[in-house]
Formats: structure tokens, C-alpha cells, sequence
């Protein structure tokens, strides 16, 4: 069997929090160790400019997600990790399959439905009101960015699902017309990776302003896990768990010991400022070690620099041949060749 391919993209906007360690890059760097698996990870900046026009924001984030995923120990040797906009490959690709791409596939991705009900709602004149290429086109990109490294399995949020399917729908019919060129991808989606709640206990979302950064100072860090909302039963009364935010979190970051012990003390009782106080001391010890190498890279930018464009030689070592072949495929190669 050929070797397994797994790939994974990241937006750049915002800070990366409690959510996105558990969630994503925790995962991403426990399957990187695999030796058997070619990983490829990527900061998709291109994504985030659908999203974000503020340039600093931008490039301030790249830097902190590239930082992140740096301190929390990814192998780069063994992964790629690497900047999308690095990979001119992958923009090139992307016309490519707009050009296979049915206009009426996109007019069902979801959030490009989401914004046309949102302005239908707001009774704006025109439904596409606000709404850009770059969001309508979003799936394209994203196909390019899977297709581009023939990925057999890209692990990604429910949310994305859909987008996964597009990118398959996208590469049968390119490869029905132009021949078997193109992988057709796989999601996975782990069913058992917390989703975390933020601090107003909804969903931890950069969108809903609720979120816990994970490089926080240690003072900082405490303050914000105090501010996690709770319900106003008193210290003594017994506690379900299972509805508690403050479980969910401790759960992410504690071992399974320590975790039944914990259950133990919700069905006695515990007060909920004792318990945001363990949970801080819980995720501040998986963090302290982490938060200084991830200093050390934000006052380093050189080296984080470095080690993205290592990662992009190293991909376009892919992208370079399987481009040439792509276009090739099309028409796109010397008059007469
Ligand atoms: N759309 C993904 C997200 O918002 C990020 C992403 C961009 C991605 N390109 C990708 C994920 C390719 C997987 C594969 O989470």
C-alpha cells in the first residue's frame, strides 16, 4: 500500500486557544510522530484574508500559529509544516479547478449560505450583499490546497465536512475529463476530541469572543479561567459533570486518574472556585513548558521564518512535478508539445 498522506490547513485569524490545542494541533502533533504517515500541515493565509483585511493581523497571526504549533512540539523534520502562500503551486491549481468547478456545487456550500441568510434576514436588497469571491470560492482553494498533495485523509472539524465531499466531487470530475490524475480525499473526523466551551458557555470560538489563548502569562491565564461563567449552586451541593464547562476543560487536559478523582468530588460537592483553581494548575503545568519555547520563538521570528520556507522547499519538492503534469493534462504546455 502507498503511504498514507495526511494533511491539514489552518486559518490564520486570531490567536490560537484551549480549543484549537485539544481540538486540532494536540492531535495533529501526536499523529505527526507516526513515521509510517506523511504529514502535511500548513497555515492557510490565504483563507485568512477572506476573513481578515487588516495586513498586521494578518502576518501577526501567522506568526503566533506558527509559534504555537513550534512550542507545542511538532516534528518539522518529520512533518511538513509549511505557509500556503508560500506554495504558488496551489494558487495556480485553484483556477484550475474553478475551471471544473460547477458555479451551482459552491452555491450550496454552507457558509456561503449562512451569509445569504443572514442578509435575507436582514432584509438587504441584494442577498450577496458583503459577500466576496473569496468566500464564495472558499472550497476551491481549499480543494487546491488538499489535491495539490494528493492527500488520502485530511482530519478536520465537522464543519468541514462538506468542504471535504466538494474537494472529492471536484477531483472525480477533473479526473473523468482529464484522467486519473487527481486523489480523491478522505475526512476524518474524530469523534472523540473535546469540543471545548468558552467562557460564556458556548462553543470556544474566535467568532463568539469566548475564547482562552493558550500562550497567555500565567496571571493572565488565571484571571480568564476564573471569569468561566457557572451556575449559582452553592459549594456543598452536588454537581453533574457532565454539564459542567469546567469539567469539560479539566477533562482535555488531565489524566484519566485524576479525572475520576474529579468526578468523585462533583458528586460530593466542590465549590466552583476550588475547582476553576485546579483546572488552572492542571492546564498550567501543560502549559509552562510550552509557553516559554513559544516566547522564545515570538522573539525569534527569523527562525520561524526559516523553518516555514524549509517547509516549503520541502513541499514544493511535490508540488513543483505534480503541477507541471496537472497543466499538461489540460493543454497547458509548449505550442506543439
Ligand atoms: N477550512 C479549514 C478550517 O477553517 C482550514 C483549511 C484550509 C483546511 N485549507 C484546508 C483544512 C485544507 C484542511 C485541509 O478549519
Amino acid at each position: 500500500m502507498s503511504q498514507q498522506i495526511v494533511l491539514t490547513g489552518i486559518t490564520t485569524t486570531g490567536t490560537p486557544h484551549l480549543g484549537n490545542y485539544v481540538g486540532a494541533i494536540r492531535p495533529a502533533i501526536e499523529a505527526s510522530r507516526n513515521q509510517d504517515v506523511r504529514s502535511f500541515y500548513f497555515l492557510a493565509d490565504y483563507h485568512s484574508l477572506i476573513k481578515c483585511h487588516d495586513p498586521e493581523r494578518v502576518n501577526q497571526s501567522s506568526m503566533e500559529v506558527a509559534a504555537a504549533w513550534m512550542a507545542l512540539g511538532l516534528d518539522t523534520d518529520n512533518a511538513i509544516f509549511y505557509r500556503q502562500s508560500d506554495i504558488p503551486e496551489i494558487v495556480e491549481l485553484t483556477w484550475i479547478l474553478s475551471c471544473m468547478t460547477a458555479k451551482g456545487l459552491m452555491n450550496r456550500a454552507h457558509a456561503y449560505k449562512a451569509a445569504v441568510a443572514e442578509n435575507e434576514t436582514a432584509g438587504t436588497r441584494d442577498p450577496d450583499q458583503g459577500i466576496t469571491m473569496g468566500l464564495f470560492c472558499y472550497p476551491v482553494l481549499m480543494a487546491a490546497d488538499i489535491l495539490m498533495f494528493k492527500a488520502n485523509k485530511v482530519p478536520v472539524g465537522r464543519d468541514q465536512i462538506q468542504h471535504l465531499e466538494m474537494a472529492r466531487d471536484i477531483a472525480l470530475r477533473f479526473n473523468h475529463h482529464f484522467g486519473d490524475l487527481l486523489v480523491p480525499p478522505e475526512a476524518v473526523v474524530d469523534e472523540d476530541t473535546a469540543v471545548l466551551t468558552g467562557l460564556d458557555g458556548r462553543k470556544m470560538s474566535k467568532s463568539y469572543n469566548n475564547t482562552i489563548p493558550l500562550f497567555l502569562p500565567e496571571k493572565k491565564l488565571r484571571k480568564l479561567i476564573m471569569k468561566i461563567k457557572t451556575d449559582t449552586s452553592p459549594p456543598e451541593a452536588p454537581k453533574d459533570p457532565e454539564t459542567s464547562s469546567l469539567f469539560a476543560i479539566y477533562r482535555a487536559f488531565a489524566d484519566a486518574d485524576a479525572v475520576a478523582a474529579m468526578r468523585d468530588r462533583y458528586a460530593q460537592g466542590i465549590g466552583w472556585g476550588e475547582m476553576k483553581q485546579i483546572l488552572f494548575e492542571t492546564i498550567n503545568a501543560v502549559l509552562a513548558e510550552p509557553r516559554v519555547r513559544y516566547e522564545e520563538l515570538i522573539a525569534d521570528p527569523g527562525h520561524i521564518e526559516a523553518t516555514l520556507k524549509k517547509g516549503a522547499r520541502r513541499a514544493r519538492e511535490h508540488s513543483v512535478p505534480y503541477i507541471e503534469e496537472i497543466r499538461k493534462a489540460v493543454g497547458i504546455r509548449p505550442i506543439g508539445g
